[in-house]
């Protein structure tokens, strides 16, 4: 792997500016470089004194500012959805910002899983990240129903899951089959799981398809409008950059924005123009927002706003090329090391459409020793029983990080020898 392609690359890149704007490590004088911005976004600059700005504004306007003041709190809502649609190819009416991420895929189930007695199963894959299998199973057991009307499909030898799998799945218990929920992205893998190819089975047998995104947004470009699914949530605080239990949000097909939907009701999805009239009929606002509870976390959402900003103001396009540079670099450097498989092989799928930044390297031996070895100098996670995902984020890592951390682990590897 060549160090002067890697400075060169760096020399070339259009977003290099913007790795000072990003804050990280200098009050600490083991500063490691960061590679974990699919776990935790680092921290954009403008944050601070956003915050300021709203512990300024409650203490000189208070109440008042919800709706007055040169920032009204009431305007944030609508200024990050403007931004967000661009990042999830949908309208804004289909979006709102609101709570985490476990917290909102609880109330799409509420709307959108409605078993029967001949129709109660629910589709996961059989990794799922926990959270989302915490969700599942307890909203099988509010309805009186157990595992036992759970489906899984589980990851292929090479840890990838194939989507004809979960097709045939889908078609062989089309009958009974209520709802499937999938990744965007696979956490574990790193995989980017072909939405389309799963939507159309699930349109074709009238069954209900959620996503989880959370490692897909600020990851890779989205289209949701063209896939066709009925609802999504993710989470702001990885990619997103949006600080740790940074605000989430989700998307309701606009197909499903009608007075009949069920769902939990709170005063704030109650329309701006009779919110406060404290009426005893709910009256939705005819939008996502129908689902938002409660009066929203301002500093959380402005914080949201300011890291998508960023984004906009670098291109989006710009961000996801340079992302795919970074990672086909990880890729291809990793892969060339010399007998690196007999440690490790790299689980992520080769083809760079069908991966993003993230990086997975299954350890075959040695995965916590060689896992403490790297965290000497770099922050990368490890998930349990042995994979380190390593995720160069084109925001605020280089190419020539990439280069250090792919020469540390050919050395790692021949210190073994
Ligand atoms: C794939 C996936 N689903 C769900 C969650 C849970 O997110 P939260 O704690 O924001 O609800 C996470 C968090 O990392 C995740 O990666």
């Amino acid at each position: 792997m060549k160090k002067e392609y890697a400075l060169k690359m760096d020399d070339n890149d259009q977003l290099s500016y913007l790795k000072k704007e990003f804050l990280y490590g200098d009050g600490n004088d083991s500063k490691k470089i960061y590679f974990c911005g699919n776990s935790l976004g680092l921290q954009h600059y403008s944050l601070k004194n956003k915050i300021n700005k709203h512990l300024e504004q409650w203490k000189d306007l208070a109440v008042e500012n919800h709706f007055s003041g040169d920032y009204p709190w009431m305007d944030i809502q609508d200024k990050i959805k403007e931004k967000l649609k661009l990042f999830l190819g949908c309208s804004e009416n289909e979006i709102a910002i609101m709570n985490s991420l476990t917290v909102n895929l609880h109330l799409m189930m509420v709307s959108f899983y409605k078993p029967s007695k001949t129709r109660n199963k629910i589709l996961i894959e059989e990794n799922a990240f926990s959270s989302d299998r915490y969700v599942v199973n307890s909203q099988l057991k509010y309805h009186g129903l157990d595992e036992s009307s759970l489906i899984t499909v589980s990851p292929e030898k090479d840890h990838l899951i194939d989507e004809d799998k979960i097709i045939s799945k889908i078609n062989s218990n089309k009958e009974t089959l209520s709802l499937v929920l999938i990744p965007g992205i696979q956490y574990y893998s790193g995989q980017v799981i072909n939405i389309s190819k799963i939507s159309k089975v699930c349109r074709d047998n009238d069954i209900i398809l959620g996503l989880d995104l959370a490692h897909m947004v600020g990851n890779v470009d989205i289209d949701l409008n063209s896939h066709d699914v009925d609802f999504a949530t993710w989470c702001s605080y990885k990619y997103l950059n949006s600080g740790p239990g940074g605000v989430s949000g989700i998307y309701v097909n606009s197909k499903h924005i009608k007075d009949d939907i069920i769902r939990f009701e709170g005063w704030w999805g109650n329309k701006l123009s009779s919110r406060f009239e404290m009426l005893k009929k709910y009256d939705p606002e005819y939008s996502a927002e129908g689902w938002v509870l409660s009066n929203p976390p301002v500093i959380l959402l402005d914080m949201h706003l300011a890291s998508l900003e960023v984004f906009i103001n670098a291109g989006l396009n710009n961000v996801f090329k340079k992302s795919k540079l970074l990672s086909d670099f990880l890729y291809k450097g990793l892969s060339s090391i010399n007998n690196y498989n007999k440690f490790f092989d790299i689980i992520t799928p080769k083809e760079s459409k069908s991966r993003g930044s993230q990086i997975s390297l299954f350890f075959k031996k040695s995965s916590e020793e060689f896992f403490s070895k790297i965290s000497k100098k770099f922050v990368v996670d490890y998930r349990k029983p042995n994979v380190v995902r390593v995720a160069p984020v084109p925001l605020y890592n280089s190419f020539y990080e990439v280069y250090l951390f792919v020469s540390e682990i050919d050395r790692i590897i021949k210190s073994y020898d």
